[in-house]
């Protein structure tokens, strides 16, 4: 707050170029090279209006109409609203527990078609929380470079990990586009900051989209986030990341004591897929009764695709542990 007030009494409230201020460029640059194992040029980073700004630039720049793109069921909704809104065509491939619910090189060789230009993922996931393994990303990226197309990877979440430190997908391929955001590690969420890393061949035409869609993410906002990457603000976010591992330890074996079964363990975001089969066959009524008769908020698999939409849950730990306690108390008494 401090930094926004210097900024906004400094007058930058102005325009900013399009792909962002050059210090917040170069800081998210460094803390990519730093954090995720991935060396990056500042001139390849394009800060947004959040991760949703960096998906809509980055499918209005990638999608013409009629492509397709494949993305894993279950995954984050608003991403089919980002390739229909280019003209694309998305195409979720049903992912099972087996594979922790990510797109895998057999989902390309089974699925690829003469429309396919693409694929987009994210690790770790929404809903699932599950991170996708280093050699299944591997095979995943050879596949579809093979056939010439095109990786779109959201790593909003990579800063919140729970188990080994996360490398970035650029450490293994570095045409791979990276999206990512000041909302959730940096717990920004209504500043609507985050970015883009591209191949430096793709920045100057999403210059201009970004230039036309929408001049430049918010100004102070892009000032007050160049404190983020101070090291003894970082600390802050650090021991935020282990609070929100706290919460998962405790939320995690509670589900599973309540019959919620919870098919793969999460290991970063701050979700909890959970299979309710034992409880009943309709997620819609499940989570509909679970607000109005416990008032306890948990998203039906519906959002998500269609392939494991009646029988999961997506429970979100993005609050304090004392709240946790107090929904499990009332799913306990509403399941007895
Ligand atoms: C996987 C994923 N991508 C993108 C977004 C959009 O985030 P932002 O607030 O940065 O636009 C979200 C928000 O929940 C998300 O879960």
């Amino acid at each position: 707050m401090e930094t926004l007030n210097r900024a906004a009494r400094a007058g930058l409230s102005g325009y900013t170029p399009p792909t962002g201020i050059a210090p917040l460029r170069e800081a998210i640059a460094h803390y990519y090279t730093q954090s995720f194992g991935a060396t990056v040029d500042a001139k390849r980073v394009v800060v947004t209006s959040g991760a949703s700004g960096a998906l809509l630039l980055t499918c209005m720049a990638l999608i013409n109409p009629g492509d397709e793109i494949l993305m894993p069921d279950p995954s984050y909704p608003a991403n089919q609203n980002f390739i229909l809104g280019a003209g694309g065509v998305p195409r979720l491939i049903p992912c099972q527990a087996t594979q922790r619910f990510q797109l895998n090189a057999a989902d390309i060789r089974a699925h690829w078609g003469p429309s396919t230009r693409g694929v987009l993922i994210a690790s770790p996931s929404n809903p699932t929380g599950t991170t996708i393994t280093r050699e299944d990303l591997r095979a995943l990226i050879a596949e579809v470079r093979a056939r010439d197309g095109f990786v779109i990877m959201d790593e909003i979440y990579l800063g919140l990990y729970y188990g080994d430190a996360p490398q970035s997908a650029l450490a293994l391929d570095d045409n791979v586009i990276i999206i990512n955001s000041f909302s959730k590690y940096f717990h920004m969420t209504g500043w609507r900051l985050g970015w883009l890393i591209a191949p430096e061949s793709m920045v100057p035409a999403i210059e201009k989209l970004a230039a036309s869609l929408a001049i430049c993410a918010p100004s102070l906002a892009q000032h007050a986030a160049l404190t983020c990457f101070e090291p003894e603000v970082m600390r802050i976010y650090e021991n935020r990341r282990l609070s929100f591992k706290q919460r998962r330890d405790y939320l995690l074996p509670e589900l599973e004591r309540l019959g919620l079964h919870v098919p793969v363990t999460p290991d970063g975001a701050f979700y909890i897929y959970a299979d309710i089969r034992e409880h009943s066959q309709d997620s819609d009524d499940f989570s509909h009764r679970l607000l109005h008769e416990a008032s306890v908020a948990a998203v039906p698999g519906r959002d998500f695709g269609p392939a494991h939409a009646r029988h999961t849950m997506r429970f979100s730990y993005a609050t304090g542990l004392d709240r946790l306690q107090e929904a499990i108390a009332r799913i306990e008494r509403f399941l007895a």
